[in-house]
């Protein structure tokens, strides 16, 4: 098949080698910004007199016209979109399309596309995220009243309104969508008129192309430029960190729904069932999304053991990060989506952690802090509480069935206002510190929720 470079290399590229240097089979998803660059490059290529303007009106109508016949286009027969662009474009127009190519190079262009690509996901990958945060704080509002315990260790530690828990999350996200907003940012400079590695030998305007392609500004150095992919791996670290709290909430969930802690139940719409045990009602939702984080690992770590060893500037290992960014982007909407929708349907089982509670030994720390209160040493108070506890457990009693008399038997600190301590709403509203579990400060953490989605919506 005919090259671009066939006036250099004699021979026919070998079958299978021409197959294995080939991306086209991935890389035509960037057509639509390979077209979108290249009118934008015809343009600074008339503005520069390199063309004329019918040749730039022939091209850019040709180029045009080509998005629409993407569906008739035989793919295979191309090494890279870059190549079939430009001859189907020639084939479309005539000769002028030979033109297109000036003062570019297919390094300066394979990260523009990729950088308006990625630009573009980033847009939806926010409103997806941001949907699931305005999701997690509805579920927050609804929930100030209602508690469940807070672990540790996965051993019940301390008391927390179900909004708490929820917050947590949010606040993780948060700082994922601020992340991402910064990388947007960071990436937001067009690297076309770099060429090769070098520059271009005709006075592009680059500004005006990254005007007419919708980036901030230019890069500074066109080596950077053609060799840069530190705004895929800053996009992968992203769908890493997002992905991680996502799985550590779908873990959550999957505890809270098993028999043994029955403190939620997962809608049937967002259940599956078992083949062989029809008892079964599976979280496979949630285990999913746990599963799929290990991918966007793999998709971080591969772009960086392929930058780390190759040479300035340009190397063709560089093609490989187009499967990891494409996958990341994906499946990043595919979590952002089903996870808002599945933790919208959840339902909390209220009666049973509530009486989880009541049988509990959370309300330890607020014994300590009624007796340090009274004037005790901490450590004293912490030694005497445990000794409670300790009693407790080896009777089989919970602290609200101890008699006045057992009580004064472990220690002479304790008094009956214990039994005051003993629920829920009051040792959470017990805390007093900014972002604690308590309503205050639950209402504080509401109200700075929502004005920062109210900022970004
Ligand atoms: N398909 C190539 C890639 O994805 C495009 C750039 C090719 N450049 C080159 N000098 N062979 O990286």
């Amino acid at each position: 098949m005919k090259k671009v470079w066939d006036g250099r290399i004699k021979k026919h590229l070998d079958k299978d080698a021409e197959k294995f240097n080939a991306s086209v089979s991935f890389d035509k998803r960037l057509f639509k910004y390979d077209i979108l660059a290249s009118i934008a490059h015809a343009k600074a290529l008339y503005k520069a007199k390199i063309i004329s303007n019918e040749e730039k009106n022939k091209i850019i109508s040709g180029l045009k016209l080509l998005l629409k016949k993407e569906k008739k286009i035989n793919w295979s027969k191309y090494e890279d979109v870059h190549s079939a662009v430009e001859i189907e474009l020639t084939k479309l127009i005539g000769n002028t399309g030979k033109k297109l190519h000036t003062g570019r190079s297919r390094n300066d262009l394979i990260a523009t596309d990729e950088k308006l690509f990625l630009k573009e996901e980033i847009k939806m990958i926010k409103k997806l995220l941001l949907n699931l945060l305005k999701t997690i704080l509805s579920l927050a509002e609804k929930n100030r009243k209602n508690f469940m315990p807070g672990y540790t260790h996965l051993q019940q530690a301390q008391i927390i309104s179900v909004s708490h828990w929820l917050l947590c999350y949010f606040q993780k996200l948060k700082r994922d969508y601020e992340l991402l907003i910064f990388i947007e940012k960071r990436m937001d400079h067009s690297p076309l008129g770099s060429g090769a590695l070098a520059g271009i030998g005709f006075n592009l305007d680059r500004l005006y192309i990254a005007k007419e392609l919708g980036f901030k500004g230019i890069t500074e150095n066109s080596m950077d430029a053609v060799s840069d992919r530190g705004f895929i791996t800053e996009f992968l670290y992203f769908t890493a960190i997002t992905a991680t709290h996502l799985s550590r909430l779908a873990e959550d969930i999957i505890i809270f729904n098993s028999n043994e802690f029955s403190y939620i139940e997962i809608d049937d719409s967002f259940a599956t069932g078992s083949s062989i045990m029809p008892n079964k009602k599976n979280p496979d939702i949630a285990e999913l999304i746990r599963g799929k984080t290990g991918l966007f690992y793999g998709y971080l770590i591969s772009i960086f053991v392929m930058l780390k060893g190759i040479p300035m500037s340009y190397n063709k290992d560089m093609q490989e990060d187009k499967k990891p960014l494409f996958d990341a982007v994906d499946e990043m909407k595919s979590i952002l989506l089903i996870i808002e929708k599945f933790i919208k349907n959840i339902k909390f089982n209220t009666e049973i952690i509530t009486r989880n509670i009541n049988k509990s030994y959370m309300f330890a720390v607020d014994i300590v802090d009624l007796l340090v209160k009274k004037g005790l040493p901490f450590r004293d108070a912490h030694f005497i509480t445990g000794q409670l506890i300790a009693y407790c457990v080896k009777h089989n009693k919970s602290l609200k069935d101890l008699t006045e008399n057992e009580l004064k038997n472990i220690s002479k600190y304790f008094d009956k206002d214990i039994y005051k301590l003993l629920n829920a709403e009051d040792s959470v509203n017990s805390k007093q510190t900014y972002g604690s579990t308590s309503e205050k400060s639950i209402n504080n953490q509401i109200i700075n929720a929502r004005k920062f989605i109210k900022d970004e919506t």
